[in-house]
């Protein structure tokens, strides 16, 4: 039996829509200021696919594209700027930075309020204890898809490939949020397979085309794909061999147009929320 598709365009629509509608019913005007530094191609996609979800939404962006060179100091007198900016509600910085700039001091300088992203420190710690304002915009994504299938993370194995600090680690914590019992692999993991054969929920988020095979998953498993990677061809493919893994699922995210759309709605709703605990004040 083949997997349902998951399908991203389709719920990140829904959700732009409802934010649409919900930023023209209570006539918020909503700034989101995007940082890009260097001419890395992937990073330049993202940006203009942030500022395209901007206008679908009716949020005004900001683009602020500097050079490679830009130093540490010229950045963070930006990123101070913005900060103090009241049409700006949200900041995002596209990472990765080029080598020479320090990302952990260069997110640490956004203000809490203002980081869409949830990327701070104080934010990532506030995602640990359950009291957030602002969910990390991958893994929030990923949960949304899984909702979409009616499927009930509570209770379920959900195995997570990959510890990255803005999708591996909020992951776990967001399933677990939501009463999974979570297992988080990485390189160092033995059995790898093994562990990922308990998944009921299999999320990988490694950045590495076909790493995850057809005899990985669990027949029935809801299997979700994070990555976003080139194929020997040049081609869009995730971090799953879609055909092999489809066979064995229940559910299956493609790439493109899975967890990539769904990022960026998240992002939006974090925008909106960033006016709202702005105003609050
Ligand atoms: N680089 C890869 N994913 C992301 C993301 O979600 N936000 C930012 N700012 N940079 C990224």
């Amino acid at each position: 039996m083949a997997a349902q598709i998951i399908d991203g365009k389709a719920v990140s629509a829904k959700v732009k829509e409802e934010i649409r509608q919900e930023i023209e019913r209570d006539k918020l005007e909503i700034g989101l200021a995007v940082v890009i530094v260097g001419d890395d191609p992937a990073s330049r996609v993202y940006v203009n696919n942030k500022k395209k979800a901007c206008e679908v939404c009716g949020i005004k962006s900001y683009e602020y594209a500097l050079p490679a060179e830009t130093t540490e100091a010229q950045l963070m007198e930006l990123i101070d700027t913005l900060n103090d900016d009241d049409k700006v509600n949200g900041i995002l910085v596209q990472l990765p930075l080029p080598k020479h700039l320090n990302e952990e001091a260069v997110i640490a300088r956004i203000s809490p309020l203002k980081d869409v992203d949830a990327f701070s420190a104080s934010n990532v710690g506030k995602i640990m204890i359950g009291n957030y304002a602002f969910l990390p915009c991958t893994p929030a994504g990923c949960i949304e898809l899984i909702h979409s299938t009616g499927i009930d993370v509570s209770g379920k194995e959900c195995v997570v490939i990959g510890r990255s600090n803005i999708v591996g680690k909020p992951m776990a914590m967001l399933l677990l949020h939501e009463n999974g019992t979570v297992t988080v692999c990485h390189s160092r993991t033995k059995n790898l397979a093994e562990v990922c054969r308990r998944a009921d929920i299999l999320v990988a988020a490694v950045g590495r085309p076909g790493f995850v095979t057809g005899d990985m998953v669990k027949p029935g498993a809801v299997v979700i794909d994070v990555g976003i990677n080139r194929n020997a061809d040049g081609k869009l493919c995730g971090d799953c061999v879609f055909d092999e893994c489809a066979k064995k699922a229940s559910w299956i995210t493609p790439v493109p147009g899975g967890v990539g759309p769904m990022t960026i709605a998240m992002l939006m709703k974090n925008t909106v929320m960033a006016k709202r605990i702005q105003t609050a004040k």
